[in-house]
């Protein structure tokens, strides 16, 4: 099933079922405009051989950036290099979707402090409260750049709702403590979210995908479990979804975070199953795919129509075409000894730049060492994106 197209709902084809999951590149210019490097790397992917490729956290405005390596679908965008960017992956034959983000509590405090649902001050996050006249804004602001994303030759875009962002906030109840409209109940906690979804689609209209990727658990006591979560699927059925792409894992301390872990996978299939019998939505999955046997048997299983991947296409962007062709051998995952939180994740981040710069044939460090580095670039990008929007 590997290489079987499937349609969307709304009518666009992906040529196989390999997806390029959303991974922030953090290879901006620090004001949210791409780069030369980071076109190199969506063309590289896409030549690749995945059908699909999202590009991880555009920001909808600069205010609540979850990282600001990132780019801004805020109009007016700069047109020229990301016009580029997804004319890159076109050529070479992929759809390219943006992933629409918002951090919410959990933004580095670059332009003010962090606003979620709810006033938080737990260990290190201390975040504000949305006003409700705020909340109301944030499907506005979500279809602009759905619209943006749209104007600069993204070929869908790919709602944030997962691990621990604003909308996952609003969904989890460890975050959303509210007690309005907003809050309490799930019908009230994935309010925003529907409407996020209908406002975008009534901007891009019935024959652009609009993707979801939501959690099926937070993984943090208190968080949004797989019996809300089901209940939320439910909710978005019939929300003209195009695919539901489920995750899990909040970047929390305390919480097993999808990118950071280590022990081997898939880690949502189960979960997947129980979505199946509740919605018709195509759905998508990542995390913890080793091996090409365990990708066929989710497909085969019926649990999930497409397979996304993180990792395995940083350690080798031409997977998809190696499979493709009747392959069956994957890269190996580096094992790392106690690394710090994060670090795993910073390993990854590094190997991308490798990627994007052209030196993919170098080795990678130490993970503390790619801690550090992507730590020391973070705040150099937070300082720049502080001037300019501060
Ligand atoms: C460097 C890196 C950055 C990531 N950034 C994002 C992101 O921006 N948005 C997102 O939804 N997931 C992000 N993820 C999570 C991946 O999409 C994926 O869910 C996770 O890595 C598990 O899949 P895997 O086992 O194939 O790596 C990121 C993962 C990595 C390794």
């Amino acid at each position: 099933m590997l290489s079987e197209a499937i349609a969307l709902p709304c009518g666009v084809v992906l040529k196989n079922r390999l997806v390029k999951a959303a991974m922030s590149d953090e290879l901006g210019d620090g004001v949210g405009g791409a780069t030369e490097p980071q076109i190199a790397l969506y063309r590289r992917w896409a030549e690749g051989g995945a059908a699909l490729l999202v590009v991880g956290e555009c920001q909808i405005g600069p205010e609540h950036p979850e990282n600001c390596g990132n780019l801004v679908l805020q109009p007016p965008v700069a047109i020229d290099r990301l016009t580029r960017l997804t004319g890159a992956a076109r050529a070479a034959g992929a759809e390219i979707w943006a992933q629409l983000g918002h951090a919410g509590a959990l933004a580095p405090p670059v332009t003010g402090p962090p606003k979620g649902p709810s006033a938080l001050r737990v260990g290190a996050l201390e975040a504000e409260a949305l006003s409700d006249a705020e909340i109301e804004a944030l499907p506005e602001t979500f279809a602009r750049a759905a619209l943006a994303a749209r104007q600069v030759g993204f070929t869908g875009v790919q709602v944030h709702a997962a691990h621990g962002f604003l909308l996952n906030q609003f969904l989890s109840p460890f975050f959303n403590r509210r007690t309005d409209r907003w809050g309490g109940g799930v019908e009230n906690r994935s309010r925003l979210l529907l409407a996020v979804i209908e406002r975008v689609r009534a901007a891009v209209g019935p024959a652009f995908p609009v993707a979801v990727r939501l959690n099926v658990e937070d993984g943090l006591e208190g968080g949004l479990d797989l019996p809300d979560a089901l209940a939320v699927v439910e909710r978005l059925d019939g929300a003209g979804v195009d695919l539901l792409d489920l995750s899990g894992g909040v970047y929390f301390p305390g919480a097993p975070s999808a990118s950071d872990r280590t022990s081997s996978g898939p880690y949502f299939l189960e979960a997947a199953r129980e979505v199946r019998r509740r919605t018709a939505v195509p759905l998508a999955s990542a995390g913890g795919f080793k091996r090409r046997a365990d990708v066929d048997a989710a497909l085969a299983s019926g649990a999930v129509n497409c397979v996304g991947l993180a990792r395995l296409l940083v350690l080798d962007p031409d997977l998809p075409t190696r499979w493709l062709a009747g392959g069956e051998e994957a890269p190996a995952f580096p094992r790392f000894k106690d690394p710090p939180e994060g670090a795993v994740t910073a390993w990854y981040t590094q190997r991308i730049r490798a990627i994007g710069e052209g030196a993919e044939a170098q080795g990678g460090e130490d993970a503390a060492d790619a801690l550090a580095a992507v730590s020391a670039r973070r705040e150099a990008n937070a300082a720049r994106w502080r001037a300019r929007y501060g």
